[in-house]
């Protein structure tokens, strides 16, 4: 099939979002973000022993509220991901979300927003394991749009293999396996590419930098299976719940890499992408090169659901203020 010319100019990308302000809960209380730092000889910064999560708030104009997406599953995975890392941390899972919601409040936040909540090994010691460090905890917000276009993604396959589980296991969110993330999106973005997907060592599709992929064949969705090196994402399982509801098929099975220049469509999903079409892969169209009828449905039913507009997926929303008076910085100064 001929390659169609993408639309030229193509929008810009979504702008690098910088991480300047607001409240942060550090050291167990919540304090401004110039005074959460961190000595240069802690653990995690010398040897990636963190884990983190992503978290999306969306905020709903009509109803005023601002709206956590899928809190608890997030905070269920930070906790996976820190048993993967020996840490201990105080907080429960319901904790988190309430600290979680405390710092938006605090903040007064009407617009959407970005939470990262980040388990380090926090003690400045000399020593390359994972029981000689205590374990501290932060959580910071930042007002966040889109991460990456969602009018469709050009990709490329990275020469970069994902890191298999038996290396530094893909399914936690471990910050020192960031870096091979790093190393394959900086190819791809330097070679002209949005993203692109990586393979696992026996060369099958895994995930994008920091997406879980969707092929579209014959009307059926398909996604490799938790155990091909993927981040198990959060959003992966609520586009699943989406298509089933819509009667769509699901397969999860490996899935070769001339597979994705077939495709019907193709997307990407995850916290920050959003669903996000592709549209090009390795210089080939995916389907007629503009984004699928499927993958605008998703999205659509995504962008509804998470904005608290679809009542049959309020559950996966916690509102933040829930009616509670949302406080500006200036009359709630920390
Ligand atoms: C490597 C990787 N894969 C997949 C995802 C998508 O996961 P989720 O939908 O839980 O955000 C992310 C983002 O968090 C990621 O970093």
């Amino acid at each position: 099939m001929a390659v169609e010319p993408l639309p030229s100019p193509r929008t810009a990308p979504p702008p690098t979002t910088h991480v300047a302000g607001g409240s942060v809960y550090f050291q167990g209380r919540i304090v401004p973000f110039a005074e959460a730092t961190v000595s240069v000889a802690t653990h995690a910064l010398n040897y990636g022993t963190a884990c983190f999560e992503g978290i999306r708030a969306y905020w709903n104009e009509d109803r005023e509220e601002l709206y956590l997406l899928k809190l608890s599953e997030h905070y269920r995975r930070f906790l996976r991901s820190t048993q993967l890392l020996k840490m201990h941390l105080r907080e429960t899972v319901d904790e988190l979300g309430q600290i979680t919601c405390d710092i938006l409040r605090r903040d007064g936040h009407r617009g959407d927003v970005y939470i990262r909540p980040i388990a380090y090994k926090s003690s400045p010691i000399i020593k390359v394991d994972l029981h000689s460090s205590s374990d501290a905890l932060a959580i910071f917000a930042v007002p966040m749009g889109d991460y990456a276009r969602t009018d469709g993604l050009r990709l490329t396959i990275s020469s970069w293999r994902r890191i298999g589980d038996n290396s530094i296991p893909a399914r936690g969110k471990v910050t020192g396996a960031y870096v091979n993330t790093a190393l394959a999106v900086d190819d791809a973005i330097s070679a002209g590419y949005d993203d692109c997907l990586m393979l696992t060592e026996d060369g099958h599709i895994a995930e994008a930098s920091a997406a879980n992929v969707f092929l579209v064949q014959s009307g059926t969705l398909v996604t490799p299976p938790v155990s091909d090196d993927i981040l198990v994402g959060i959003t992966r399982a609520a586009v699943m719940e989406l298509a089933r509801d819509r009667g769509l098929p699901i397969v999860e099975r490996t899935i070769d890499r001339t597979e994705t220049y077939q495709a019907e469509e193709i997307f990407l999903c995850g916290t920050g992408v959003q669903v996000a079409p592709v549209v090009e892969i390795d210089g080939r169209a995916v389907g007629s090169g503009a984004p699928g009828k499927t993958t605008l449905d998703l999205q659509d039913a995504y962008f509804a659901a998470v904005r608290g507009s679809d009542p049959r997926y309020r559950h996966w929303c916690t509102p933040v203020y829930g009616g509670m008076p949302r406080m500006t910085p200036a009359q709630n100064p920390i």
